[in-house]
């Protein structure tokens, strides 16, 4: 459908009070954050334009997993209805159940089950006696509406991250991310981190976003959402009924949304572009200037954590964009996978990431957060409350930045947490 007839339709659809920030400002980035925002709901309804949802699905919008861009928490195992925010297991494709565990499903139909957490606390004492408590998670599913799992099957949490600055992550060249690969392995020491390499379409691209950076670009991570997690077919993902196997025969003969003036599908190129482009100019909460405590700088690299958290990276030209061309950019994350040892490890790969090997989480916009350390909800699956916590999980590669922290003097430690919030 052409773009001069959707546009009116669309922003028909939409709320538009929000008014986020952004980098580059106009109608379509309000109509593609009314986008994130909405709600969807399942076929059929009068107007077409925002039904589809399901038959299986776990939210029934972005903005229902990432509140106004924000990252999401897992659930409180103390509370048995609560289901968390943002928070999705991932499964090494059950036969069954697919590739996530669908924990919602429109009327009529069954919910595939529903994650469960059990944390088991972990004094960790440091040198001078300080003692800091971990929470080791275990994950299982209750309610399963369509039989067992596959004993193969291997769960992994994921919680929905921050995604401020992803049009200027996406805008990194993959050549420097490539380059910063081979300089760490050059340099021989423990962090010789490898970038994922994703074949979308037989084109091989640096793998960029997500937890295992299984992604390559933003479009593609945006389209996979509404397959996994909204249950909405895209020109990316054209199934509508998402991630529902063949073994799920009354998800797959369920109804749908596709329609004739939506090109075939339950959201169409122009829908999915709008929202695409609004989170491309989401810009990040920090992270756009060097930091100025060049005293906390100095002890981030001293004790490893810049090996990967690498500070800068800057974006290509792209004079289409000129609010994402040629900018460099604070994110502190060289963007490649690194073996983070088995406490972090889930035992699932994607493409070239293995079972313990994780991205290194960009670090700007925990400065948005700082205020709540001690009730954060850090790493892939939420469980570190703290920058402290956060740190103390690493392994593997990281092993020795862990160790060199730890041996820190309390006060060194404090200014090194300060300076990680204030990114
Ligand atoms: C059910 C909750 C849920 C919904 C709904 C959801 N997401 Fe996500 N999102 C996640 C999780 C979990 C991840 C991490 C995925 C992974 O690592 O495999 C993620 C990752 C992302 C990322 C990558 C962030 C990064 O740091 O690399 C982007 C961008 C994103 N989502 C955009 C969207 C958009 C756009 C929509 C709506 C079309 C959406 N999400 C809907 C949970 C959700
Ligand atoms: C070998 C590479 C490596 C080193 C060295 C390293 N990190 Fe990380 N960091 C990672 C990876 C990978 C993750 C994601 C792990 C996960 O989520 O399971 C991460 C996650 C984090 C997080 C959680 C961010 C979030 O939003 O969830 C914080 C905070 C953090 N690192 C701080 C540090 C600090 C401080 C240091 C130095 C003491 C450090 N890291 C050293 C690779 C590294």
């Amino acid at each position: 459908m052409r773009k001069s007839v959707v546009r009116p339709l669309l922003a028909a659809l939409v709320v538009l009070p929000l008014a986020a920030p952004v980098l580059a400002d106009g109608l379509d980035t309000r109509i593609g954050e009314g986008l994130f925002r909405r709600m969807w709901v399942a076929a059929p309804t009068a107007t077409q334009a925002a039904d589809g949802l399901g038959p299986l699905y776990n939210a029934r919008g972005c903005a229902a997993c990432h509140p106004k861009g924000g990252g999401g928490r897992p659930p409180d195992p103390a509370v048995a209805s609560d289901q968390g925010v943002g928070f999705a297991l991932k499964m090494n494709d059950d036969p069954v159940y697919g590739r996530q565990l669908q924990t919602n499903a429109i009327p009529g139909h069954r919910a595939e089950g529903r994650p469960t957490i059990r944390y088991r606390d972990e004094p960790v004492r440091f040198p001078d006696g300080e003692r800091v408590t971990l929470r080791r998670p275990s994950y299982g599913v209750a309610d399963l509406g369509y039989g067992p799992l596959a004993a193969e099957t291997v769960l992994s949490p994921r919680l929905a991250p921050r995604v401020h600055g992803m049009g200027l992550l996406d805008a990194i060249p993959d050549a420097a991310i490539e380059a910063e690969a081979e300089r760490q392995r050059a340099s021989g020491g423990p962090v010789a981190g490898r970038p994922n390499r994703v074949v979308v379409d037989g084109v091989a691209r640096v793998g960029r976003f997500g937890w295992k950076a299984a992604n390559p670009t933003l479009d593609r991570q945006n389209a996979e959402a509404f397959s996994l997690d909204i249950g909405m077919s895209t020109p990316a993902f054209r199934d509508p009924w998402g991630d529902c196997t063949a073994a799920q025969t009354a998800c797959r003969a369920g109804p749908h949304g596709d329609s004739k003036q939506f090109e075939g599908l339950e959201i169409p190129s122009s829908v999915i572009g709008l929202i695409d482009g609004f989170l491309r100019d989401l810009p990040p909460d920090g992270g756009l200037e060097p930091p100025k405590d060049a005293e906390g700088a100095a002890l981030f690299a001293s004790v490893g954590c810049a090996s990967c958290h690498r500070p800068s990276y800057t974006t290509a030209a792209d004079p289409t964009r000129p609010a994402l061309s040629e900018r460099t950019i604070f994110p502190h994350s060289d963007l490649l996978l690194h073996d983070m040892g088995d406490g972090l490890a889930d035992g699932v790969a994607a493409f070239e990431a293995r079972g313990r090997d994780w991205r290194t989480t960009p670090l700007w916009g925990l400065n948005r957060l700082a205020a709540q350390d001690g009730r954060l909800t850090l790493l892939h699956d939420g469980r570190a409350r703290s920058v402290a916590e956060a740190i103390l999980w690493h392994g593997g590669e990281a092993e020795s930045a862990r160790r060199s922290y730890m041996e820190l003097p309390r006060e060194a430690r404090k200014r090194l947490v300060r300076y990680v919030l204030g990114l």
